[in-house]
Formats: structure tokens, C-alpha cells, sequence
């Protein structure tokens, strides 16, 4: 499969310091790309670009071959179908596992809360489904404020496989998760995004082990590093500047910034 996600030099500056310089970036259709760096490395940084949260200084992005630098938010996740997960679950805390799923589905999203139970046909099917793969169809009737961090977290995963993204990108999905639920998360992504492009933006580096192919390794805004998993931790300067301070459920340091 050929190339899905391109990006050229792509460079921000926030007040005169670069976040982000120069970054090319390649990431073909059906991979499971993990990025990981530092603290500060420019990794959400770069996935505020992709989405069009932000603009570049300069550099360009393009997705499915289009050049989608500078378009907005809505327009990269509606029309070119980049969905996103930020950091912390951000679920309908009062309303059910299956009613969040339902809500999630593109045709919903402007559409009152109240006419959900209204679901077009197929959508409340595909909920069902995502409910299994996500490990939540015993809980779909609870409120998602019941349910634990990490079953939140998976929601909504659920409820972005809900709008059938191009390329889903996740930034640290396993903040805040248990040794178990993280494991979990690990299995997840790797049966449930079988065959989807994925960019998974990580500091686990025992989940890292668990799913990557390819790790592309950030610093100081800019590329270190990118290879199969097994050379990038015998890298000499990713484990100076990253490994040798990054432990499973830590925070790694700015060792060499
Ligand atoms: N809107 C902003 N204004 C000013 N500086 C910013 C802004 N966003 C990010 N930065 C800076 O850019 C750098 C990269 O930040 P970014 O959040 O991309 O790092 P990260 O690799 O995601 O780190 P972490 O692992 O802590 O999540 C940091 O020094 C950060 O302080
Ligand atoms: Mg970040």
C-alpha cells in the first residue's frame, strides 16, 4: 500500500522558538507509526499540525495525496476523515457507553441529543459492534461516568472507529491506564486497527514494544531517529536523549536538552 500522510519541512515557531523544524515525515496507508520523544519534543505539536489545529510557519502536509496545509479542523477531520484522540478521555459523561457511540456517528453530529434514540439504519448495528471489539457490550447501558479511566478511554476510541477514520491518531492513549487496562489498550489497537493507518504518540515504551513497527523518535522539534523498533533501542542517541530516562508509567526527563 502506498503512501497516506506526507509531511515536508514542516516547522511552527511559537514566539521565536522552533516546537517544530523541518519534519519529514512519511506514513503509508495501513501502518501503525508510534512516535515517542521527550517531554517537549514537539509530538502533540506535530499532531496539532496534521489536524489543522495549528499552522505552520513553513512545510507542507498532504494526506491522500492532497495538500491539506492550513485547512481547518473540521475540514481535515470531516472531509479527509483524520480523526483524533487528545490526551484524557472526552466522552458524554451522562449518557450511556451505546448513546456516545451513536452520537459519534458522522450523521449525528449536529443533531439534538434528544432525537438519538432515532438512529438511522446500521448505526446502532455498528455500535454494537465497536461495543464488543472495545470490550464494552455487558456495559453499554451504564452512564460513561461510571465506567473506569481506562473503559472511558476505549469509548473513545469506539467513538472515533464510529466516524471510520483514514488515519486515526492517538495521543497517549494510555495516560492514567493500569498495567492490565494498558496491556488491553495494546491488544486493542492492534486486532481493532488491523489494516487502519494509526499514529500513535506514546511514552510506555512497554505498550510501544507491544504494537510498533516503525517508531519515529522526536527531539527538540525535530526528527532523531526512525526505523523498526529494534534499532531505534539500540540507538545510541535515542537512548541518550530518551530511553535511558523513559520507564514504563514515568514521565521521561530532558536529558541532552
Ligand atoms: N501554543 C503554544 N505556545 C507556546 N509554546 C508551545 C505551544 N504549544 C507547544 N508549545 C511548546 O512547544 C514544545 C513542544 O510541545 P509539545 O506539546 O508538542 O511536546 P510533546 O512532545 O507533546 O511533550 P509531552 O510528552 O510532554 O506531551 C514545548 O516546549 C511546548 O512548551
Ligand atoms: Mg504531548
Amino acid at each position: 500500500m502506498g503512501e497516506i500522510l506526507r509531511t515536508e519541512r514542516l516547522s511552527v515557531s511559537f514566539g521565536g522558538f522552533w516546537a517544530l523544524r523541518d519534519v519529514n515525515l512519511s506514513v503509508d496507508e495501513g501502518e501503525l507509526r508510534v512516535v515517542i520523544g521527550p517531554n517537549g519534543a514537539g509530538k502533540t505539536t506535530l499532531m496539532d499540525l496534521i489536524t489543522g489545529r495549528i499552522r505552520p510557519a513553513y512545510g507542507k502536509i498532504f494526506f491522500s495525496g492532497a495538500d491539506i496545509t492550513g485547512k481547518s479542523p473540521d475540514e481535515v477531520a470531516a472531509k479527509y476523515r483524520v480523526g483524533r484522540k487528545f490526551q484524557g478521555p472526552n466522552v458524554f459523561e451522562n449518557m450511556t457507553a451505546a448513546e456516545n457511540l451513536t452520537l459519534a456517528a458522522p450523521v449525528h453530529r449536529t443533531v439534538p441529543s434528544s432525537f438519538l434514540r432515532a438512529a438511522p439504519c446500521g448505526v446502532t448495528e455498528k455500535a454494537g459492534e465497536i461495543l464488543e471489539q472495545i470490550g464494552l457490550a455487558q456495559k453499554k447501558n451504564r452512564m460513561a461516568c461510571e465506567l473506569s479511566h481506562g473503559e472511558r478511554q476505549w469509548l473513545e476510541i469506539g467513538m472515533l472507529m464510529m466516524q471510520d477514520p483514514k488515519l486515526m491518531i492517538l495521543d497517549e492513549p494510555t495516560a492514567g491506564m493500569t498495567e492490565s487496562e494498558t496491556h488491553r489498550t495494546g491488544e486493542m489497537i492492534r486486532e481493532l486497527l488491523a489494516g487502519r493507518t494509526v499514529l500513535v504518540v506514546e511514552h510506555d515504551m512497554n505498550f510501544v514494544r507491544q504494537v510498533a513497527r516503525t517508531v519515529t523518535v522526536l527531539h527538540m522539534g525535530r526528527v532523531l531517529a526512525e526505523g523498526p523498533l529494534a534499532a531505534i533501542e539500540n540507538d545510541p542517541e535515542v537512548v541518550r536523549v530518551y530511553l535511558k530516562s523513559s520507564k514504563t508509567e514515568e514521565e521521561p526527563g530532558h536529558a541532552g536538552a
